[in-house]
């Protein structure tokens, strides 16, 4: 017998061992196998939402010290209901200028964040609408035009009745105050403060991809 028939014999003879062994043990596929160095698997520190005797309440993660405020943010002026909406239409006014690239970025933020529900002409069908979702009243109907802009900003921010707030997703209050003008745009209307409205082409042009004309929308 030459040498590799030993070699070849035996690991032959140990392939078979190991998947006899394999059977008899009925090996569990469902737990973890035997883990070598495990030290960079499991984390050192506490996991977020483990509890922790580090803390008087038992908790990990802790809440931040009251009226501190993260930084970059800008805590909204006016807190969620129906008072607060109310105030916030009277004193919040629109600090942007309107410009061709205001108007852009508005679309851009209301085909992600509004159009799900308003749908791309503001007529309150969109696809999430159309699914199921209690469909919005139009944006481009007389109660939406009336409501102020700081009302709109606040809708944004606390959302109204069905429609959840946009706060966490839209955090840049710049992102906010365009996307009120971008709903002027779409609405005809005349911003407060800033002088005339701007109907851009480029509005136009949306809504005429939409199916609607910028003029029969001011009605
Ligand atoms: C999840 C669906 C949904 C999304 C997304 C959504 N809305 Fe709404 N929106 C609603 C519903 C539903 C209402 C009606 C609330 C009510 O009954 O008062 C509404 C109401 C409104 C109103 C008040 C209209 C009126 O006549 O009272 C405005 C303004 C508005 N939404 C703006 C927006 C803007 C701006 C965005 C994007 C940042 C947005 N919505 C995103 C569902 C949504």
């Amino acid at each position: 017998m030459s040498r590799w028939h030993v070699v070849n014999g035996t690991l032959l003879l140990t392939l078979i061992a190991l998947v006899g062994l394999n059977l008899v043990l009925h090996r569990d596929v469902n737990r973890r196998n035997v883990e070598f160095f495990p030290e960079m698997v499991h984390p050192v520190p506490l996991e977020s939402y483990s509890s922790s005797g580090v803390f008087a309440n038992g908790s990990t993660l802790q809440q931040p010290p009251e009226g501190t405020v993260p930084r970059g943010y800008t805590p909204p002026r006016y807190g969620p209901g129906e008072d607060q909406a109310e105030l916030a239409g009277q004193s919040l006014h629109n600090p942007l200028e309107i410009t061709a690239q205001t108007i852009e970025r508005g679309n851009d933020l209301y085909r992600a964040f509004c159009l799900p529900c308003h749908g791309a002409d503001g007529g309150g069908m969109g696809p999430v609408a159309m699914r199921g979702y209690p469909p919005p009243p139009p944006l481009l109907a007389e109660n939406a035009v009336s409501l102020p802009d700081g009302r709109l900003y606040h809708i944004i921010v606390y959302g109204q009745a069905n429609m959840p707030g946009y706060a966490a997703q839209i955090h840049d209050e710049t992102d906010r105050w365009t996307i009120v003008h971008y709903l002027r745009e779409m609405q005809g209307v005349e911003t407060a403060g800033t002088g005339s409205v701007v109907t851009t082409d480029y509005v136009t042009r949306q809504l005429a991809q939409a199916g609607v004309s910028a003029v029969e929308n001011t009605q």
